[in-house]
């Protein structure tokens, strides 16, 4: 077979067609084949749905679905449903949630829930005039998309405001019309797509019947499309204590040095964006996880919150540390697109439980969640940089995964897991050890 040609119609196969032609390209097709449809779901209309989540489905992918227990956010108990690959991040988590329950917890507000989408359209006609007109235009657009609107107005959202800018110094006839939303418990990226495209359609037309164009030629769309960078759809959230309540995080450190320390730590995450890069990341392993339970974006939310640390025009760390009258305070400030309906929050039957499990949130107390558990999971981290180093914790979290990829038996993990209680994991160190066992050398 000749590897570079086009597949043809491949969407159009059936499901079994689409395992068995990626089968016959694997050195054990039948094994394969046996595999996928153990992953399948026993109930078959289930496996309906979770197959018309995308296209070309042939099997599920599954990911551990484990519990942050112990959240105390704005002085309500949360356990917190995390889906994550990583084996050390849920537990980073629950130790997190736990030290600050005990000490007050997370405080979590929503600043803002503004929503943007933008229409580039390159114009050829006189822009004071358009820019004179904004308000009937505004006004013209909203009415014309009533029909699009109207549920989202009885919940209380729509269309909040539309705003014209000249791009033209930087891009050729360039402008762009930014218009602002409200999804209220949806993230909304159908709605507000579905009404920047209404508003391609009527603007040229609008323009040409007012004369503020003399020919429709002299608008051409050139794309509608949402933005995921949100500024101002943004939470806000903050653990604090009195520094003495930090001596026992480390026998070795008092609270003061540890505070000492965490401020430097988060310092050179303000400054140096190789280390804001992991230190982020570490946020959006408790922020990923809880997305992905409750069937949130979260390539949007990353993206969102990756632009939003560069908005000095270079990237930093999303938290801050504050250290004031013996006081340690850590703050989260960041923008979260979510929603608790649409999409496949309430379709996929787990994502629907996660929102159960945490109590049927709204969008915003949604957001103060992840927010916190994403704080958290950085709380955890850095604590563990400025102190034991994380690959202790990390690798015996990962010692599982070492111990299931070298096919050890029940007993051997025992013996294995035991072995390594009080020494550092390292891949070649089980491995040797796995092979004492097995020699009888240990
Ligand atoms: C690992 O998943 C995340 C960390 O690297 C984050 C950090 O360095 O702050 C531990």
């Amino acid at each position: 077979m000749n590897n570079t040609a086009i597949i043809k119609g491949f969407s159009r196969l059936k499901k079994e067609q689409k395992m068995e032609f990626v089968a016959s390209r694997l050195e054990n097709p039948e094994k394969f084949l046996e595999e996928l449809r153990s992953f399948w779901h026993s109930d078959p209309n289930l496996q309906k749905k979770l197959d018309e989540f995308s296209e070309n489905t042939i099997t599920n992918y599954y990911l551990p679905y484990g519990i942050a227990p112990n959240f105390l956010i704005n002085n309500k108990q949360y356990i917190v449903p995390m889906v994550v690959e990583e084996s050390s991040v849920v537990a980073a988590a629950a130790k997190s949630a736990k030290f600050w329950a005990e000490r007050g917890g997370f405080h979590a507000t929503v600043i803002s829930m503004v929503k943007l989408g933008h229409v580039y359209f390159t114009f050829k006609g006189d822009s004071d005039l358009l820019f004179s007109s904004q308000s009937e235009i505004q006004e013209y657009l909203v009415e014309n998309t009533a029909h699009i609107t109207e549920r989202m107005r009885k919940r209380g959202g729509g269309i909040i405001g539309i705003e014209f800018s000249d791009m033209t110094d930087e891009l050729e006839d360039m402008f762009r019309l930014k218009a602002a939303f409200n999804t209220v418990d949806s993230m909304g990226a159908n709605f507000i797509n579905s009404c920047l495209e209404e508003f391609s359609n009527l603007l040229p037309q609008y323009l040409f019947e007012k004369k503020i164009i003399t020919a429709k030629e002299q608008v051409q769309i050139v794309m509608a499309i949402l933005s995921n960078y949100t500024p101002d759809c943004r939470v806000k959230c903050f653990v604090e204590c009195g520094i003495s309540a930090l001596d026992e995080l480390q026998d070795s450190m008092t609270g003061q040095a540890f505070a000492e320390k965490f401020e430097q730590a988060v310092k050179i995450a303000n400054t140096d964006p190789h280390r804001a890069t992991t230190h982020n990341k570490g946020i959006f392993n408790g922020i990923d996880a809880v997305a992905l339970a409750t069937g949130n974006d979260f390539r949007a939310i990353e993206a969102c919150a990756h632009t939003y640390a560069s908005r000095d025009g270079k990237y930093k760390s999303l938290t801050d540390v504050r250290i004031y009258r013996n006081k340690f305070r850590y703050i989260l400030e960041i923008p979260l697109a979510m929603g608790t309906v649409g999409g496949v929050t309430r379709i996929h039957p787990l994502a629907r439980r996660s929102l159960e499990i945490l109590d049927n949130p709204g969008v915003k107390e949604l957001m103060e969640i992840a927010a916190s558990t994403g704080l958290a999971n950085n709380f955890s981290a850095v604590s563990s940089l400025i102190t034991t180093g994380i690959q202790k914790g990390h690798m015996k979290m990962h010692l599982k995964n070492i111990l299931n990829y070298l096919n050890t038996s029940q007993e051997e993990k025992d013996r294995l897991m035991n072995h390594f209680i009080d020494k550092t994991v390292s891949f070649a160190d089980v491995k040797q050890y796995l092979e004492n066992i097995r020699s009888g050398i240990s």
